[in-house]
């Protein structure tokens, strides 16, 4: 089947996504955070990159204890980003430049300061004590089970006055909301219809897999496989705290509250096997998120012949679940690819991120190649990090830096005088985007280059998939529609690959920023696309 089906397709099948961590985008207020009316002046950068939708990470009222996954009201926008009627202006601006608009929804838990959580504190007869999970202290007391949260340490926390323990998979100040109460899933639909109402093209959805627990509160086996220094979350399977029947009920109700709007959509975060993945998007009686993200990119080994073998497997297991397929390389939450991946494969990964068959979601920063950045231990804020020392690795503030906009004082995010919430990158004077708007070989221009691409030859979005034998080192693989087909040719390695008839055909793009001729030898960590 090689029809032209990019013309049918959704915003979010053919579009890409570009998630920005408000925090560290544009602090136009002067307080060293980012802020909407900052996002939104920046917003004609973000449609010159040729993407489609802006997904927000949380804006509304928090404490921020997680940054804004810990929500205090689910209906307001907090002080610290601005006003409602910034979010309209918001809003405005993105659907003026042809950007729709994504919010990130947190169902799971709500901030302990949430009113809804104070009231159940009042007592086990509030109104809404059953909002929240409850258990009583296990038989001779202590905590009910041996659950553990994300961040380290119990799953539960004592509430003194009554007795009783309440759950939490991330932060005490994190509880988790009881979906098997009704009451909650209706007022939690309320939120996402308030949203819709001022035009929230979509969502991201935190944590979506983890909505229901096993009701029978059985403690979680071991892990065999765990090492110490590995967070401590990762030292119990999770049989009874993830991916339970109750969550897919619960989405399909999310599902049908969407549908009660045109053209809506969500992205539920999911980090699950391809075979527990997939049955996130439904059946055709029966949808659920339109989009589980794939983070699968980010987790498996850097090597050619592993990412095709999940290349090919994902594509065939998406099409037989009429599933549309995603790609994901970095997030909020995981290290820069640049770092993860060095700097001799970060346009062979963008460029596998921008051709394969899916929708992809791009981390900002990640378009002029940002890096980690190494925060010293005074600076450092992230929960995760604070609450696991032993766990090096578990620190989210490195790929959470201010953007890289010019070379003034604090890169242009924010005004001279003020201190940013995290330290920049040292090397911002060079590495920004005003530097590289100029350069015809910048990165910045490379990442555009495959966006137009996209634009230009719809192959490469509406296109089959099918990879190709090559060498141990190389992925390649063919795009193909009735407009044309396109040849992919990933280097992962160093050494120079004479790939004969395969490199037949027209350099429509090459990362080394030349345009080598048909047929010539694929040179180490080249990316190249084809036409022929
Ligand atoms: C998700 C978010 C992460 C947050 C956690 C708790 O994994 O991406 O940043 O800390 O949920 O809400």
């Amino acid at each position: 089947m090689t029809s032209s089906l990019t013309g049918e397709l959704k915003w979010w099948q053919s579009g890409i996504i570009y998630q920005i961590y408000p925090r560290s985008f544009q602090d136009d207020s002067g307080d060293g955070v980012g802020d909407l009316r900052g996002i939104t002046r920046r917003l004609p950068y973000v449609a010159s990159l040729g993407v489609k939708a802006v997904w927000l990470s949380p804006i509304f009222r928090s404490p921020m204890r997680d940054f804004g996954y810990d929500v205090a009201d689910y209906c307001d926008i907090d002080p610290l980003f601005g006003t409602l009627e910034d979010f309209d202006a918001f809003v405005a601006e993105a659907h003026r430049l042809d950007l729709k608009v994504m919010l990130d929804y947190v169902p799971n838990h709500s901030s302990s300061d949430h009113a809804w959580f104070q009231e159940a504190l009042t007592g086990k007869g509030s109104a809404k004590r059953d909002w929240y999970v409850w258990r009583d202290p296990a038989e001779g007391g202590g905590l009910p089970n041996n659950w553990k949260s994300f961040f380290g340490g119990p799953a539960w926390t004592l509430d003194e006055a009554s007795g009783q323990y309440y759950l939490h998979q991330f932060l005490p100040s994190q509880p988790d909301l009881n979906w098997r109460n009704p009451a909650v899933r209706e007022a939690m639909f309320d939120a996402l219809r308030f949203w819709m109402r001022r035009g929230v093209d979509g969502f991201r959805v935190d944590v979506i897999w983890l909505l229901a627990e096993d009701d029978r509160y059985l403690d979680e086996p071991e892990n065999p496989d765990w090492q110490p220094g590995q967070p401590e979350h990762w030292s119990l399977l999770h049989p009874y705290t993830q991916d339970q029947p109750e969550t897919h009920e619960y989405i399909r109700e999310m599902r049908a509250v969407l549908d009660e709007f045109d053209d809506r959509m969500m992205v539920g975060e999911i980090y699950l096997p391809v075979e527990q993945l997939l049955p996130y998007s439904g059946t055709e009686d029966a949808r659920m998120v339109h989009l589980p993200f794939n983070f699968h990119l980010i987790l498996m080994p850097w090597q050619a012949q592993e990412v095709r073998r999940f290349a090919d497997s994902y594509d065939a297991a998406s099409l037989a679940a009429g599933a549309w397929p995603n790609w994901v390389l970095g997030n909020h939450d995981q290290h820069r690819f640049r770092s993860r991946l060095g700097d001799a494969q970060y346009r062979v990964a963008q460029t596998l991120l921008l051709t394969l068959r899916g929708t992809p979601t791009v981390y900002y920063g990640d378009e002029i190649g940002m890096h980690d950045v190494e925060i010293p231990a005074d600076r450092i804020v992230d929960p995760a990090a604070l609450q696991q020392p032993d766990s090096p690795e578990a620190g989210r503030d490195p790929e959470r830096t201010p953007m890289q906009w010019d070379a003034s004082v604090n890169a242009g995010f924010s005004a001279q005088g003020t201190t940013p919430w995290l330290p920049l990158a040292d090397d911002f004077a060079t590495l920004n985007v005003a530097a590289q708007e100029g350069d015809p070989a910048s990165d910045l221009n490379y990442f555009r280059a495959l966006t137009r691409l996209r634009q230009e030859h719809p192959a490469l979005i509406g296109g089959t998939y099918r990879s190709v034998d090559a060498p141990d080192d190389v992925f390649a693989f063919i795009r193909q529609d009735d407009s044309g087909t396109l040849t992919v040719l990933l280097n992962f390695g160093a050494q120079t690959h004479d790939l004969g008839d395969l490199a037949r055909g027209q350099t429509l793009l090459s990362s080394l920023g030349d345009q080598p001729a048909s047929g010539a030898a694929l040179r180490p960590n080249e990316a190249r696309i084809l036409r022929g």
